[in-house]
Parts: C-alpha cells; structure tokens; sequence
C-alpha cells in the first residue's frame, strides 16, 4: 500500500475529499516519486520494515543516533501504568543543547539557523553560533529573576526570533514553557498562565501584523491586574515600539538583561521526562486543556520526522514552516524539529498578504527556500486569488511541500503540486495533533506514491488502526474512528493538573477492545481499498478553523457570558476557504430581544467573543432565534443546526422534544 507504482493522470480533480473518495480510488491516481528524488532521498522503505519487526529497537536506535545523551538510556518503553509512558526514562539529555551546542561543536557554528524576516520588511539572520550564545544569556537571565528546573514560564511573543531564544532558554534549564498565541485576549492569556501558576511571563511591547503594530504588553498588564497572580515579573522584548506602561519591580526589559547577562551557560542534563513545555488546545469542554510534552521521547520524534518526512539535507536545504509558534506546529517544526536536525531555515512574522498577496512566494524567492510547510486553508486562500501571483516569482528551488492542519481536499492538493511546486514536487499530508506532539500519518517522499487528498500511511514505529464505535477494525473500503494502537515517543504525558481528564478524554473510549486500551484522537477517518487512511474531521464538538483548533463548548459559554443572551449553540459550518467557520445560534434575554435588533446583537457579541477568546473564535455569522433544537433529554442537536448553518435541508428530526422548532429557525432565516 505504500509503493504502488500506477502513473499520474492529469485529470480534472473535484472539491472536496470526503466526496471524492470512491472515484479517485477507481482512477487509482497517485504520484510516484520521481527517480531522481528516491535516489538521494533520506527515507527508504526498509525503515517501515525495521519498524515493523522491532518497533522499540527501532525508537531506541532513532533516539541514540539522531540525539546527544549525557546519561545514555536503557530502558526504552515504560508502559506498565497504561496509559501513563515513560520513554527513555532512565537517560538524561539536555534539549537545548541538541538544538544548538553540539551543532557548534561539530564544526556547523557558521551555519544559518534562522533567517528572519520581519513584516515591514526588516530582516535578521542567526548563525547557530549567534543563536547559541543569545540562549546562553537568555537561560541566564531567566536563572537570573529566580527561574529553575520545573518552574513555568509563559511566553507571549509575536514570531520574532526572540520566541524561540526563550522557549530554547527555558528549556535549558530544566524550567517549562507554556507558549500562548499572541492572538489570544487576556482573558484567554490569564486562564492560562493561572493554570500552569507561572512565575514569569515573556512579552513583547508590540508585534507587526497585517501593517500595523498590536499591542502585546498591554495585554498581559490586563491580564495580571486585578487579582494577585503567580507571576512575579514580566520580561519585554521591545519589537513595536508601541507606549507601555511600566511596572517597575515587576517589568524587565528583554535588552537591558540580556546585554548585562553572562554568554557562558553549562547545559546540564535533565532526565528524559523532564517536563518541557505545555501548550493549551481546546477541548470538548469550555476548559483548555494543558497538553503536556516531556524531552527525551519528544524531541527524538519529532527530529526523527522532521528529517524524514521532509527529506531533510540540513548542508544544502532552506526549510520554512509558516505556522506561528503559539501553535504545536511551531514548537514541533519551527523550534524543535528542525534545530535539532541543524537546519537552515526562514521565519516570518506577519501575514501572507502583507503588504502585497505575494508576500510568501517573494520570500521563498528570496531565500531560496526549497521545503515548505503550511496549512490547507493557505493554500485554499491563494488558489482564489490566482495562480498569476505566486507565477510572478521563482519557485524553482522548493523540491518538498507539506500540508498540516486539516484534510487537503484533491483540488487544492493538485493545485499545490502544480502551481507552487511546478508539477515536480512531492506532497506530503502530515496528520498529527497538540497530544500526538510530531507527525504520525504522511507519506514518506521518495518512497510513497504520494495520493492527492490522503495522509496515507502511519510513519515507521507508529501504528493507527480505523476501529467501528465498539473498537472492531474496520475493513479497508470503510470508515470509522482513528486511533493510535501503541505509545509513540512523542506522545503527550497528560494534561496538566488533571489526570482523571487525560484518561478519560483519550483513553476510556477504547479501554477494554482487542489490543487496547488504544488513544482515541476524535478523528472519523476512512481506509481505502489500498489500505490508505483518509481523515475526514473531528467527531466530537471540536471545530477545525482555519487549521486552529475551537471548542463548541468555549465559544457558548462566552456568548451566554454577555447579559444579552439567555442560550447560546455554536457549530462548525463547512467553509470553502477555513475549512470550517464557527457559526453560532442565540436566544436574546426576553429583556433585551425587544431592545436591540438582530443585527446589532451579533456584532456585539462578535465584538465580545474576540475580546473574550481572541480574534479567532470570533463567529463567522451569528443568528439570533427564538428556539433551539433539542432532543427529549434536553440535549441541543447541534447536527441539524449545521444542516440550516450550511444551507442543507434539514435532517431527520424524530428525536427533537420540540419537532416544530427547526421548521420555525429555518423559515425564520429564509425570510432573512
Ligand atoms: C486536529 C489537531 C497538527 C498540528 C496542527 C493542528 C486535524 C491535523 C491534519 C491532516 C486532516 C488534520 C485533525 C486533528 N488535522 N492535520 N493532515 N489531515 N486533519 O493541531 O490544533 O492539535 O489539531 O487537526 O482533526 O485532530 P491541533
């Protein structure tokens, strides 16, 4: 199932993959790698067969060659309190170190780590020597205001090279960083830093985005006031140049520190479950859920990887990931990943659009970048625009494209391959999550004959099953739920502070089935006749927007938070360019549906939910009715609100408590 070698017909591709499924499987359309790419390629197809036939020997060689130990490990797997893992558990490593030192020491200082570019048009370059010594000073100055191994650091940054210099120091010292979008709102940014009780917060006074400067330290000075906080200072890199105000025995200029800070840093090591940073994700529940990743096990997944899905030749490539690193994405393939591999690569603070809708391809251009990493709905926006942009400059040198955060529909696939990779280059669908912390599901380019729509096939050392509801396999040709059949080194070690949750969200559903208990990823996929995995969404109340991650649950209880409304349902509506767009349903307060009109309700509560959550939760629509559907005990059937929020004839009704309410929303909303 990895190998086939039909060839490439250029037929016309329809839009959407869970659509198409059955006639691309009859056209038996994939694109085998091209001779040339094979024969220099870093994958091979004996990996799936050395994986197969010693999955931990396997772990264990990747985690000897690609990382430096300063305690070699002997024991690979712990797993004797499911589904608690401990990988690696009995060596020590230092993970900054693996980023930069030893690159250093092994000749490579000179090598550009990261060519910066800022979205006015400024730009900064970092050898690995430059990047070593900042994080050096940096773990000195975070040692320096009373941070040590285990304590929590929250990280408010935009994409400046400073994010990663902190997440890099933090990790030095054994300390735990919590990185929060700089799109989230300071209620968002307070819950957040309350949950991991972090001493410090690493800001920014402001950073460019869309030609404009946004506040950031302000933003955390709304965030800690009111009551006390654990923190105990803030430290602010000056990027915007926008006024802040100043707490004095509380803020700490990044530069002042940095320049009065010691260059010499000894990496000592930590044990490979050292905690090393928590990332929030939305759940199925109003609450984040603080996803926690470990050293040893994560850092040899997701270089291991890095390398290998993407082909990496860190001597010659330019690699850039476009994802910020407030997302797992950045952490895992902008920090991580690829500095523990010793790659060159580009990042960049703004938005793709700015100031022209070339920005992207002018910046591939420039650098020469030759692997590229993004998310669908990208590539979906520049597809609208035309291929006229992105042909105006020379994409020659990218030879690897991947695709991340949602299912790629063949359409955009194609367009990808033709249009930004000139019809040559390989494509590779990595499926992963915050929890699964690197890729589990891509092709592998050279080996795999790569299928327009399709993640295809689990990496080596990675095993996922389809299972139907009751935890059976399901046989190739069908669809049911993914799941992960045996720990991985980069899986998540719990959610923060809550363990009954972390078992009981990924763990209970599949505990007693043949080969459990399995992790549950809440992601209805489908096996092809091939035998090739096809995602096809969340299956529980999670929304995929734009690649990002929103809870249902989230965005009600911010609506019902505003005096205007008594009940608030939110669903995820298809959309042509996010993939999905939150689209929410309300009741006014009986008090206020006479006051204020449909119209003016929904900017203010879009207004609300920004202020609230951030920008991105913000819905795209919201209507204002009289009724929700719900079924007899009371639960709201969020399926048929998709239906009228999608323009679908409504479904079946039988169960609803109430069967002439969804007559009456969708008359209501025709009328509109
Ligand atoms: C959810 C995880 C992985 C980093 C970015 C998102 C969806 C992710 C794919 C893909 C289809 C995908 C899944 C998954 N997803 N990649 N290649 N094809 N769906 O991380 O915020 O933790 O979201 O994103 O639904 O469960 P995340």
């Amino acid at each position: 199932m990895t190998m086939s070698t039909s060839t490439p017909q250029d037929s016309p591709q329809t839009a959407h993959a869970s659509h198409n499924i059955d006639t691309l499987q009859k056209r038996g359309k994939t694109f085998p790698p091209p001779p040339e790419f094979a024969a220099n390629a870093i994958a091979d197809a004996g990996l799936y067969e050395k994986a197969r036939a010693d999955r931990l020997g396997f772990w264990a060689e990747q985690a000897r060659e690609i990382l430096d130990w300063q305690k070699p490990f002997e024991s690979v797997l712990d797993w004797s309190n499911p589904p608690f893992a401990r990988w690696f558990a009995d060596g020590e490593l230092n993970v900054a170190y693996n980023c930069l030192d030893r690159h250093v020491l092994a000749g490579n200082g000179d090598r550009v780590a990261i060519h910066w570019e800022g979205e006015p048009g400024d730009s900064r370059t970092f050898t690995y020597a430059e990047l070593t010594e900042k994080v050096k000073r940096a773990a000195n100055v975070l040692e320096g205001l009373g941070i040590g191994a285990g304590d929590r650091v929250a990280i408010y940054l935009p994409m400046i090279p400073e994010a990663v210099i902190s997440m890099l120091a933090v990790a030095r010292i054994g300390a735990v960083h919590s990185v929060v979008f700089g799109g989230f709102s300071a209620e968002s940014l307070r819950t957040r830093i309350d949950d991991a009780e972090a001493k410090l917060v690493i800001t920014a006074d402001g950073g460019w985005r869309k030609g404009k400067v946004f506040p950031l330290k302000p933003t955390v000075d709304t965030a800690l006031g009111g009551e006390p906080s654990s923190v105990e200072h803030v430290l602010v890199v000056r990027r915007g140049e926008n006024e802040i105000e100043w707490t004095d025995e509380r803020d700490v200029w990044w530069h002042d520190a940095m320049d009065g800070a010691d260059e010499e840093h000894e990496a000592r090591g930590f044990e490979a479950e050292q905690p090393l940073y928590i990332l929030y994700t939305s759940g199925t529940t109003g609450k984040p859920k603080g996803i926690l990743h470990t050293s040893g096990g994560y850092l040899t997944q997701v270089a291991f990887t890095h390398r290998t899905v993407f082909d990496l030749h860190p001597e010659t490539d330019v690699y850039w990931c476009t994802a910020d690193v407030g997302w797992v994405t950045g952490h895992s393939y902008v920090v991580y990943g690829p500095l523990a591999n010793g790659a060159t690569q580009v990042m960049y603070e703004g938005t793709p659009d700015t100031p022209h809708p070339g920005r992207w391809w002018e910046i591939i251009q420039k650098y020469g970048v030759t692997i590229f990493y993004a998310a669908p709905t990208a590539i979906r926006s520049f597809m609208k625009l035309g291929r006229e942009i992105p042909d105006a400059f020379d994409l020659s040198s990218l030879r690897v494209l991947g695709s991340v955060g949602e299912p790629i529909n063949p359409e955009a696939w194609n367009w990808y391959r033709n249009v930004i990779g000139g019809g040559r280059t390989p494509i590779v669908d990595t499926w992963w999550q915050t929890e699964t912390g690197a890729m589990m599901i891509s092709p592998l380019p050279g080996v795999t004959a790569t299928k327009p729509g399709s993640a295809q096939v689990p990496l080596p050392g990675i095993s996922v099953d389809v299972r139907d509801d009751d935890g059976n396999p399901v046989p190739f040709g069908g669809g049911g739920l993914l799941v992960v059949t045996e720990p991985w080194p980069s899986m998540l070690r719990g959610i923060w502070g809550d363990p009954d949750r972390f078992v009981e969200t990924y763990w209970e559903k599949f505990a007693n089935v043949p080969g459990g208990p399995l992790y549950f990823a809440g992601d209805g996929a489908r096996r092809d006749e091939d035998g090739d995995i096809w995602l096809l969404g969340r299956v529980d109340d999670v929304m995929n927007v734009s690649g990002h991650r929103l809870s249902t649950a989230e965005i009600e209880s911010s609506l019902v938070s505003h005096p205007f409304v008594a009940e608030a349902a939110v669903v995820g509506a298809s959309d042509e360019t996010t993939g999905q767009a939150v689209v929410a349903f309300v009741i006014l307060r009986a008090d206020q549906a006479e006051a204020v009109s449909a119209e003016d309700a929904s900017a203010i509560l879009r207004h609300h939910v920004g202020q609230q959550i951030g920008a991105i939760a913000r819905p795209r629509t919201i209507f204002v009715v009289t009724e929700l559907p719900k079924t007899r005990s009371g639960k709201i059937m969020r399926r048929l609100l998709r239906d009228v929020a999608e323009g679908r004839e409504i479904g079946d009704t039988t169960t609803l408590a109430d069967t002439q309410v969804m007559q009456i929303i969708s008359e209501r909303l025709a009328q509109k």
